[in-house]
C-alpha cells in the first residue's frame, strides 16, 4: 500500500455520501485513492472537493462526476461554509504555507461536528538515497531540504515532525499519529524517486559546481537501479484529527 491509499485508509470513509475535501490536491492521486477506496465498499462519497493553487489534476480524475475541482489560494479562507464537509486531508500542504496554524484553524472551521482531518506529510530531511558518495547525498539533500520549489513560494522540510505540534496546539482531538516509509526500488522517469532526485536537482541550480555533481549524482542512482541495488525512502507522518462533536 502506497502512500495515497494510506491517507485514503486513514480517512475513515465509513458511509457513503461524504462531503471530502483534499487541499493542495496536485495531481489528484489522493483523490484517486479515496475513490478507488470506496469502489469496493459501496461507501461512494458525496462529492470530492480537489482544491489547490494550479490546476494539475489528472485527466481521469478531472472527468469524474464525483469530483470538483476548486482552483483556490489555501493561504486564504477555504471556499466551503462552515461545518459543510465530513473529511478534509491535506497531505504535502503546510510546509507551502504562511500560516499553518491558520491552515488547521481554516480546516476546523469547514468540518462538521465528528468530521475528520487527515493531516499528512512528507519529513523530506528524511530523504533516503542509496548512492556510492554518501558525503555528496548528505550535501545535496541538505541543499534540497532548504530550497523553495518553483511552484510554491515557500518551503519547510522539517514540516513532519512539526505536525503534531501543530494539532496540539488547535482545538482538534488527536485520534492517531503514525508515520512511515515506503520503499521504492524504481529510477524511472516519472517515478517517485525520480521526481524527488529532479527536485535535488533543481536546488542546485544557482551553485554551477555542485549542479555538475549533482548531475553525475542522478546518473549514480540510474546505474544503481540498473544494477537492482538502488533504494530511496522518505519518512510520511499522517495524524487523523476530530473535530468535537
Ligand atoms: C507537493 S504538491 C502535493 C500534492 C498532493 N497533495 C500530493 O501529495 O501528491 C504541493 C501542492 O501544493 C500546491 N500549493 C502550494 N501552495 C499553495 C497555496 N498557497 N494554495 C493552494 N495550493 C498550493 C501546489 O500547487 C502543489 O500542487
Amino acid at each position: 500500500m502506497g502512500r495515497h491509499e494510506r491517507i485514503a485508509e486513514l480517512a475513515g470513509l465509513d458511509r457513503p455520501g461524504l462531503e471530502i475535501a483534499d487541499l493542495a490536491s496536485g495531481a489528484g492521486r489522493t483523490v484517486r485513492a479515496l475513490l478507488r477506496a470506496t469502489a469496493t465498499t459501496g461507501n461512494e462519497p458525496g462529492r470530492v472537493h480537489a482544491v489547490d493553487a494550479a490546476s494539475n489534476l489528472d485527466d481521469e480524475v478531472l472527468h469524474d462526476a464525483r469530483v470538483r475541482s476548486v482552483l483556490a489560494d489555501l493561504d486564504e479562507p477555504l471556499p466551503f461554509a462552515d461545518t459543510s464537509l465530513d473529511r478534509v486531508i491535506s497531505l504535502n500542504a503546510a510546509e507551502h504555507l504562511d500560516d499553518p496554524t491558520a491552515h488547521l484553524a481554516e480546516c476546523y472551521r469547514v468540518l462538521r461536528p465528528g468530521g475528520l482531518l487527515v493531516l499528512a506529510h512528507s519529513d523530506w530531511d528524511t530523504a533516503l538515497f542509496a548512492s556510492a558518495d554518501d558525503a555528496l547525498t548528505r550535501l545535496l539533500v541538505d541543499r534540497f531540504v532548504s530550497t523553495v520549489p518553483q511552484f510554491a513560494e515557500r518551503a519547510d522540510g522539517f514540516m513532519g515532525r512539526k505536525l503534531l505540534g501543530l494539532a496540539t496546539r488547535s482545538p482538534f482531538e488527536l485520534v492517531s499519529a503514525d508515520t512511515w516509509a515506503d520503499c521504492h526500488r524504481r529510477f524511472d522517469q516519472g517515478s517517485v524517486s525520480w521526481k524527488v532526485a529532479m527536485g535535488v536537482l533543481a536546488a542546485t541550480k544557482n551553485d554551477p559546481e555542485l549542479a555538475t555533481r549533482a548531475v553525475t549524482w542522478v546518473e549514480g542512482l540510474a546505474e544503481l537501479a540498473a544494477e537492482g541495488k538502488f533504494l530511496f525512502a522518505v519518512t510520511d507522518v499522517a495524524l487523523v484529527l476530530r473535530r468535537p462533536e
